[in-house]
């Protein structure tokens, strides 16, 4: 197979002229035209493949036409609802999301992104534990590496100093545990056991905090950091709802990056058989074509605020927008109607039959992850498990010799800034829109493998 797009290598754009007047803008220096299905075409008619999904957020083809009818259909009639009438663009989806979402989870309040969706989750747990007769209850767990948003609630509860060096004073120090990893498992254990030990961490943060005064457990279901796309054996979550359920520790699963298809079921933590109390998902749920997100709670959370025993103290000016609300509606009848959801799992193991391939590169020491939501660990040497010191920008080099191949990644911010603590490598994602076909993937393969081995002889991996 022949790569059809071949240009200059890209380099970092300068704030020059038009970009002058945007804060900090990094990126490389091309300019898109127009995307369309899997694809992206800048100004000079270079075509791209969308190889992450823009930050594991694009599910849907890009450019769809059912997408565009439908927001302007809804621009047509109203485009904002005054807040002291009725918004019935936002009850219908609602009803709609309920009959995808699990069993209990059937209750949304509509954000306009996952950050927000993130911070909503955390005060709808406060305030479902102050109507349910416990006060104290309001500290939250998380994760360390986790990534949960860049608001200052969301970056405290995102376990990774990187983000939060410049910020320490003003955020909130939350608990954090170590999420699940096979990097550190003890040789001669099992997953299953590993997992189980791994989740009694939460179980003695809880008890060292004090069971009165934590309100929630958040984690995302598919790892974070250095351990993105890392697929936990079920017994871990199984357990981690256990501790949860003994302690009256409500879990919130942090959907934003895995809802609607991207691990081949509707929601990932549908593949452990483990229901959350608080679900937040954004990207997917219009699939970035109108900023949106949810957070979706289950029965029991929604009780006291059904009855009318607490009544929720929070919003948004453009929470539930009608515009938001008509993609979101259009965007869960094409994950239907084109099976897309069915589409992630049968590409996704078509994906992961490339791993053996993968794994035989000097610069590639792990391969993980499910349906389109792939994770390559790429390491400077296989023996030190490391990545490149942040002066040798390794991660820009590939950034641009992808780009000259036709391959848009999204730069994962662990790579410059990354801590040497660890020895682990940069975690590359894999996760084109869901509506990938077979020999869509063979292209993106193809000029993947031609852009590692650039890369590798660049950078003096052997
Ligand atoms: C797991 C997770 N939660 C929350 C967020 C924040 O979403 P947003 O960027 O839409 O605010 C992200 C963003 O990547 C994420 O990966």
């Amino acid at each position: 197979m022949t790569v059809e797009t071949k240009m200059n290598r890209p380099g970092p754009l300068k704030a020059e002229g038009s970009w002058s007047n945007v804060f900090s803008y990094h990126t490389m220096d091309i300019e898109v035209a127009k995307s369309e299905g899997i694809y992206f075409y800048d100004v000079n008619g270079n075509k791209y493949i969308d190889a992450s999904g823009g930050p594991m957020a694009f599910t849907l083809p890009h450019g769809d036409k059912r997408m565009k009818e439908a927001i302007s259909k809804q621009m047509e009639n109203f485009t904002h609802v005054h807040p002291t009438l009725s918004n019935k663009p936002q009850a219908d989806y609602c009803s709609k999301l309920a009959e995808v979402t699990p069993k209990n989870l059937n209750t949304s309040y509509l954000v306009c992104g996952g950050s927000e969706a993130v911070e909503t989750a955390i005060k709808a747990a406060r305030q479902y534990h102050l109507a349910s007769g416990n006060p104290s209850k309001h500290k939250v767990i998380s994760n360390y590496g986790s990534y949960h948003g860049m608001t200052l609630a969301t970056q405290g509860l995102s376990g990774n100093p990187g983000y939060q060096r410049h910020f320490g004073e003003m955020l909130t120090k939350w608990p954090h545990i170590h999420q699940y990893s096979d990097h550190d498992k003890p040789d001669g254990m099992s997953r299953e056991e590993w997992g189980l030990k791994c989740a009694e961490r939460l179980e003695k943060m809880i008890y060292f905090e004090g069971p009165k005064t934590v309100s929630a457990y958040i984690a995302t279901p598919q790892g974070c950091g250095s351990d993105y796309a890392a697929v936990a054996p079920k017994e871990y979550w199984q357990r981690i709802r256990e501790i949860c359920d003994r302690y009256d520790v409500l879990l919130i699963a942090d959907e934003v990056v895995t809802g609607f298809g991207r691990t081949g079921k509707w929601f990932a933590m549908e593949h452990f058989d483990v229901e959350a109390d608080i679900m937040t998902v954004a990207k997917g749920i219009t699939g970035c074509y109108v900023p949106m997100g949810a957070v979706v709670v289950s029965d029991r959370v929604n009780e006291p605020f059904k009855s009318g025993a607490a009544y929720f103290v929070h919003g948004f000016t453009n929470g539930g927008h009608p515009l938001g609300c008509a993609a979101a509606t259009k965007a869960l009848e094409i994950y239907q109607e084109d099976n897309l959801i069915d589409n992630s799992n049968k590409m996704g193991n078509y994906l992961h039959s490339f791993k053996e391939e993968l794994l035989d590169r000097p610069c590639i020491k792990d391969v993980r992850g499910w349906g389109l939501m792939m994770c390559l660990e790429v390491v400077a040497s296989k023996e030190s498990g490391e990545y490149f010191e942040s002066s040798k920008g390794a991660e820009g080099v590939f950034q641009s010799i992808a780009l000259k191949n036709g391959l848009a990644f999204y730069s994962t911010l662990y790579g410059a800034r990354r801590e040497p603590i660890f020895k682990r490598g940069l975690p590359l994602m894999i996760s084109p829109p869901i509506s990938i076909n077979k020999n869509q993937i063979d292209d993106l393969m193809h000029r993947l493998y031609e852009s590692l081995d650039e890369w590798q002889e660049e950078m003096g991996v052997c």
